[in-house]
């Protein structure tokens, strides 16, 4: 440092010092109202424009990849409820001579099943690659009445509307692989009036769980480290949606309801559409077992007929073990018997979990403390 800069460097110190804690100020500010944007997903699509067809596109091209694996058709096919399911509903719903869309054909498996129910002509669409080897296999099978097409369904065009529509388009939390945008399409443009679409009637759980004590994993600022205190971290809670889920497909995890499970949203695909689905939920429960509120479960059941549905329920006997159900996590509370829970579930797009926001009130039962 030369001397004359040497001599006015004390001088200069308390300019240093202040801007520097005005920096980090700057910082901090910037970071806490970017976090309170993110939160709004409204307010947040505004500042950060996206288009929705930039959104889909996205989407589409991972879910394209996703379903170019084997694996993901090894975990589907071997999902024994799933498979029964759609073995029964198929065979009851589509009739000799039927013309069939199968949307999502994957391997080929419920437009090989349409076929062998006597569809008289099946129309397999997929976007990924795994059409190739879906076409091997009804050949190697010996099924000829299906035209495989390789495209997103919502490019695909006929010159007349179909019997019926198979799909298998449900997501962990039963909109996130956008089965309703593109069922909806469909059946707009190609469905005959009284057509059916199978499955259709699907509904929605958003459960208050206990998680199994050996199991439960806390926010880090809630942990019980001996000799440790973490809580002062929860001024640093993460901002991101994502840390607040949890996906799972164990059966073990998730010791109790705490109240009597019932649909927080049902809906029939032969008249939803993304308009018809609303932005906002309100699940109310009363406890019925009393226990640690851990968090939500969502999961779905998926109804063909009275005595035929598909459940993904974390404690349902039969559930379909291929999919997970996700546990939107809360700030955990003790809950007495006769307290009143309620969820607001905010939801900018259904099959965007990213733009889900929730929250809980508990109102104390009379005589509880
Ligand atoms: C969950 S898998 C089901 C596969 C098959 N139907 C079954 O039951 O085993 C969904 C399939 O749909 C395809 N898919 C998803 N959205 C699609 C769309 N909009 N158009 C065409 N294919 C789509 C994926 O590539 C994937 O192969």
């Amino acid at each position: 440092m030369s001397n004359a800069l040497r001599r006015v460097s004390p001088l200069l110190r308390p300019l240093q010092r202040l801007s520097i804690r005005t920096f980090s100020a700057l910082r901090r500010l910037l970071n806490r109202s970017g976090h309170w944007i993110d939160d709004r997903p409204r307010l947040a699509r505004w500042v950060y424009p996206r288009e929705d067809a930039d959104l889909a596109a996205d989407y589409g091209a991972f879910n394209g990849q996703m379903f170019a694996d084997f694996h993901e058709h090894e975990r589907m096919l071997s999902d024994r409820p799933r498979m029964a399911f759609y073995r029964a509903a198929i065979t009851r719903h589509v009739h000799a001579g039927d013309h069939v869309i199968d949307l999502g054909t994957g391997t080929g498996i419920l437009a090989a099943l349409a076929s062998r129910a006597g569809a008289g002509e099946v129309h397999a669409l997929d976007h990924s690659e795994i059409l190739d080897h879906a076409r091997t296999l009804a050949q190697a099978n010996g099924i000829t009445n299906i035209t495989f097409v390789s495209t997103h369904s919502t490019a695909f065009t006929l010159d007349r509307r179909v019997d019926v529509i198979l799909h298998e388009q449900m997501g962990d939390c039963l909109f996130d692989e956008a089965m309703v945008t593109n069922v909806s399409d469909l059946r707009k443009r190609l469905l005959k009036p009284g057509g059916r679409i199978v499955p259709s009637c699907f509904d929605l759980f958003c459960e208050p769980i206990q998680i199994r004590d050996e199991r439960v994993v806390p926010f880090l600022w809630d942990l019980d480290v001996p000799g440790y205190d973490y809580s002062s971290l929860e001024r640093s809670r993460p901002q991101d949606p994502r840390y607040y889920r949890l996906c799972s497909t164990d059966r073990n995890l998730v010791a109790h309801y705490l109240g009597e499970t019932a649909p927080a949203l049902s809906i029939d695909l032969h008249t939803a559409d993304d308009s018809t689905l609303p932005s906002e939920l309100r699940v109310v429960r009363t406890v019925t077992r009393p226990g640690r509120l851990d968090g939500y479960a969502v999961y779905f059941r998926a109804r063909v007929d009275d005595d035929l549905s598909l459940d993904t329920g974390p404690l349902s006997p039969g559930r379909a073990p291929h999919w997970g159900f996700r546990i939107l996590r809360t700030d955990t509370r003790q809950l007495a018997l006769g307290d009143r829970l309620e969820l607001h579930l905010r939801v900018e797009r259904w099959s965007d979990l990213d733009t889900w926001r929730w929250s809980t009130d508990v109102t104390r039962a009379a005589c509880s403390v």
